[in-house]
Order: structure tokens, then sequence, then C-alpha cells
């Protein structure tokens, strides 16, 4: 498969990471706004989870300022999309239109509609969409998954998922809520969709919290309302000061058991009912490498990406709107149709 990857900031170079570990896909061009970029020093790049960048070797691919550019070389097959969020949707329509398949960072896009538009595209053209919501590829939420589908937890009566970190210092786009959709949309957004991939549509979303973000600061405690499950609870976002660490945790509660992981210091543990409790065995697995590796084997395969739909990405985005609506009307509930 021969790959264009849009965007070498902190994800583009994750992805390059993952992708140049993996026999069968070609990168055959890259586009950045930013030239210094284009030459393979990566090395600056920075995030706040993996290592920095890397330096490699883009003297025989075709290199692009423009994304639009990347997207007209008829030499891709499938597009990476690792730009700004804003840019998520008109990049993905372009490229759909162009015949390429695609992998669209999260999230999906701005708005649901935007997102629908999305993947009602790809369907229309045969193509396979996915976006890269990339815990559903982590070691530690797959043994949650696994835990929760297989029953080992029993019925499931609550859950609760947080990430937190002070706002993002890496680029300047990730400030401005118009084009990143701040907090919700570019942190909890991985919350959200795990919430969708072990539990469905919720009845129903409230939330408050607390949105500054001229000070940097966007805050929210949602409940999800579950008729079979209880009460999920999606918290965190950008409130802490500069020295805290990013960190992300759950805690899910079932029948036969209690499942917990905080990346602050606790592996995947499971508290069974019995009072026993383990360690949960996990897959030595890169999540990012295996997120490139499953659209790769979409792509190849022809089969669609049932592990990360795109209504279970569509439905995300639509939840994250939610919540912001929500903790805007001071805690209403809102009922998801
Ligand atoms: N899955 C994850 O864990 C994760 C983590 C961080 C970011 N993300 C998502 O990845 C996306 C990118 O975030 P990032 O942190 O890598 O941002 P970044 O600022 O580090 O990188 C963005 C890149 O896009 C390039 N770019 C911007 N506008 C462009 C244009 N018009 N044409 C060509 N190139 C352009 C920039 O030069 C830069 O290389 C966002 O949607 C974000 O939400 C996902």
């Amino acid at each position: 498969m021969r790959i264009g990857l849009c965007g070498l900031g902190f994800m583009g170079s994750t992805h390059l990471k993952g992708w140049s570990q993996l026999a069968g896909a070609q990168m055959v061009a890259v586009a950045s706004d930013e030239p210094s970029k284009l030459t393979g020093d990566l090395s600056g790049v920075q995030g706040n989870i993996g290592g920095p960048g890397d330096r490699y070797d883009f003297s025989q691919m075709a290199r692009y300022e423009r994304w639009q550019d990347l997207i007209a070389n008829p030499d891709v097959e499938a597009v990476d999309l690792c730009l700004p969020t804003n840019l998520h949707a008109p990049a993905t329509m372009a490229a759909l239109e162009a015949g390429k398949h695609v992998l669209v960072e999260k999230p999906m896009a701005l708005s649901g509609a935007e997102a629908r538009a999305m993947m009602e595209l790809a369907e229309r053209k045969g193509l396979i969409l996915m976006t890269a919501q990339v815990l559903r590829f982590f070691p530690m939420y797959r043994a949650l998954k696994t835990a929760v589908s297989t029953g080992q937890l029993g019925t499931v009566r609550s859950a609760l998922f947080r990430r937190r970190c002070s706002a993002p210092a890496w680029s300047q786009w990730l400030a401005d809520t118009a084009v990143s959709g701040g907090g919700v949309f570019d942190l909890l957004v991985h919350d959200v969709d795990m919430c969708v991939h072990l539990f469905g549509k919720p009845k129903s979303v409230r939330a408050v919290g607390h949105e500054d973000m001229k000070a940097g600061i966007d805050w929210i405690l949602a409940e999800f309302a579950y008729p079979d499950v209880g009460t999920v609870v999606v918290t965190g976002g950008w409130h802490h000061p500069k020295s805290y660490p990013f960190s992300m945790e759950y805690t899910v509660v079932g029948d036969a058991g209690t499942m917990e992981y905080s990346s602050a210091g606790r592996p995947p543990s499971l508290y069974a009912a019995d009072g026993s409790e383990q360690v949960v065995a996990m897959d030595a697995v890169d999540g990012y490498h295996a997120e490139v590796a499953y659209f790769h084997e979409c792509v190849n395969s022809g089969r669609k990406p049932e592990l990360c739909p795109p209504e279970e990405s569509v439905l995300s985005v639509e939840l994250a709107q939610l919540m912001q609506e929500s903790r805007k009307r001071k805690g209403e509930t809102i009922e998801c149709r």
C-alpha cells in the first residue's frame, strides 16, 4: 500500500514510527506547512506521550507544503491525516473524492454533521475510512474491553474514565477552540470513544465543568446514562499546572469484580468478587503501531474497520458536542437521539 502522510507534528511523527515498522506499507509522500520538517528531521517534535521524534530519509518521497497537493498525487493510495483538527473534515472529503482510503486522527471532526458526511462519502465511494481512536489499540484498554465483553466483570454497574494534564503547549492551534475543539474534543474524546466501544450509545448526557481557554482551562465532568450499566463518568481535561504530568485512568465496577488502571502507577488490575486480585496480562504491543497496522490490513483485505468503525467515531463526536452543550446549560440532562 502506498501512503501519503499529511502533518509531521506530534502525531505525524508517531504514526511515521508505526508505518516505518510495517512490512508492505510504503510511505511515498509527506506534507507539512513547516518546510523544515520536510527535510526529515523530526527530532524536535514533542507531545504528551511516547518519546521525541526521529530523523527520517524523505529524499525518495514526494514532499509538499500543502496537504491538497499530496492528495492530488495519483501515486498515493491511502492518506494518513495528522493535521490540526479543523482540517480533518475538508482533507478527508477531498481525499475520498480523489479515491484514497483515509486514516484520520481523532477527533474525526469538530461536528457530528461533518463526521457523518465523511462516513457517508466513504460508504458511497466504497473506500476505507477509519478514525485513529488509539485507545482501542492500547493494551491496557484492550484488556478492559476483553474483560467487559467476555463477562469477566459480570454486569457492569458503574465506570469512571479520567484523563488530565495541563493545556498542551507544543502547538499554538491547540489553544484555539475553533481549531482544536478544546480539551473535551482533543483529550476526552478518547474516553468518550471508549464508552462507545464498551457500552454503545448512552440514553442521555449531562455535564458540568469550567472553560476558560484564555487561561488554558477546559475541565469537565460528564455523566452518560446507560439503562443497563448505570452511570458512566468521563472527567478531566486541561486544568493542571504545567508541572503536572499527563495521566489517564479507569475504574470499571461489575458484579463479578472491579478492574482498574492508572498510567500514574497501577497496571490494569482485576479485583474479583471472590477476594482475589491479579495484574491482568496484556499484549506487549505499541498501540500506535497496532492502529496503523490494522488500518493497513483493512485496506489490503477490503474489510470495514470493525474494531474502530466510522459510525462509532461519529457518535463519539456527537457525544463530545452534547457534553459541551450540557456544560454550557449548567448540567442540564440532554437526551441522545
Ligand atoms: N491519538 C493521539 O494520541 C493524539 C495525540 C495528539 C494529537 N492527536 C491528534 O492529531 C492531530 C494533530 O495533532 P498534533 O499534536 O500532531 O499537532 P502538531 O501541531 O504537532 O502537528 C500538526 C502538523 O500539521 C501540519 N500542518 C498544519 N496545517 C497544515 C496545512 N495546512 N498543510 C500541511 N500541513 C499542515 C503542521 O506543520 C504540523 O506538522 C490532531 O487532530 C490531534 O487531536 C492525537
